[in-house]
């Protein structure tokens, strides 16, 4: 039987998916991008899932890319259905409504750095290596690179990205506020463990709407943003979890979520 490319494992209120290539440094083919769809899908209808760990097998490669060789057989047709596949799936992880954690174990390049940049949150090791190599292969990033890391970064930096196909490491990247923190490999899985865990006592219904309103931050003109924040705060204020928050603290007692 063929290994699984994407393990799936429940750790406290962690769904922690796994991209499981390693003799091939995780790159991204078909079988991994349909299965980390229907990781996601476990993931988003678990209610004991509190937030997602994306992150790659062995200690060298998150994802180095989109598989090689599959690139090279596209044409201009099978391209274009080819990217859309991926754009689709890291627009779900941009849009999930839990928080979504890139763990970035080492190399993150082409499509591996796109995916980094769909997550909400990117924790990096030390060794971790960002880069959008495309330009080196006669194209360009296809999963969302051009549109995500500019408005993560900047125009100018990403522009400086893009073009010359370079690698930056985990502290570049940390200094370019395009990662979160820079920890020791051995405490990778841990930092975004110990962060689903701070997220897992929040309120997970008011979680899903400050995910909904920062997207808007990204998406919308800033005044359209405001207003869709004014709609999601009122949607708050109707909720259970609302009640529960504001009893809880006046009670001096620890708040008891229902998620609604
Ligand atoms: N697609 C398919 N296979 C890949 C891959 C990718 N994106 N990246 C690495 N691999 C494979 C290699 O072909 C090799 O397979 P093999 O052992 O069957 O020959 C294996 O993974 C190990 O890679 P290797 O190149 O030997 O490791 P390295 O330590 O010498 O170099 C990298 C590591 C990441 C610098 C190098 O693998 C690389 O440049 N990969 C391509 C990155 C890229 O351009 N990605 C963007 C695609 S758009």
């Amino acid at each position: 039987m063929a290994p699984e490319s994407v393990l799936y494992q429940i750790k406290g209120h962690a769904a922690i998916i796994t991209i499981n290539r390693p003799d091939k440094l995780n790159a991204l083919n078909e079988s991994v991008l349909g299965e980390l769809n229907v990781s996601l899908d476990k993931a988003e209808a678990d209610r004991n899932v509190s937030a997602v760990v994306i992150t790659g097998a062995g200690d060298k490669a998150f994802v180095a890319g989109a598989d090689i060789a599959r690139l090279s057989e596209l044409t201009v047709i099978t391209a274009r259905e080819f990217v859309e596949r991926g754009q689709t799936l890291f627009n779900r992880i941009e849009k999930f409504p839990k928080p979504v954690i890139a763990a970035v174990n080492g190399y993150a390049l082409g499509g591996g750095s796109e995916l980094a940049w769909a997550c909400h949150i990117r924790i990096a090791s030390r060794n971790a290596r960002f880069g959008q190599p495309e330009v080196n292969l006669g194209i360009i990033p296809g999963y969302g690179g051009t549109q995500r890391l500019p408005r993560l970064v900047g125009r100018g930096i990403a522009t400086e990205l893009i073009v010359t196909g370079n690698q930056i490491e985990a502290e570049t990247a940390l200094a370019m506020r395009l990662v979160n923190k820079v920890v020791e490999q051995a405490e990778l899985l841990p930092a975004a463990l110990e962060l689903v865990e701070s997220i897992s006592q929040r309120a997970p219904f008011a979680v899903r709407l400050a995910l909904q309103a920062i997207d808007a931050a990204v998406q919308l003109p800033q005044d359209e943003g405001m207003k869709l924040e004014a709609q999601l705060f009122a949607l708050s204020c109707g909720t259970a979890d609302h009640k529960e928050g504001a009893s809880a603290f006046l009670e001096k007692r620890k708040p008891v979520w229902k998620g609604a």
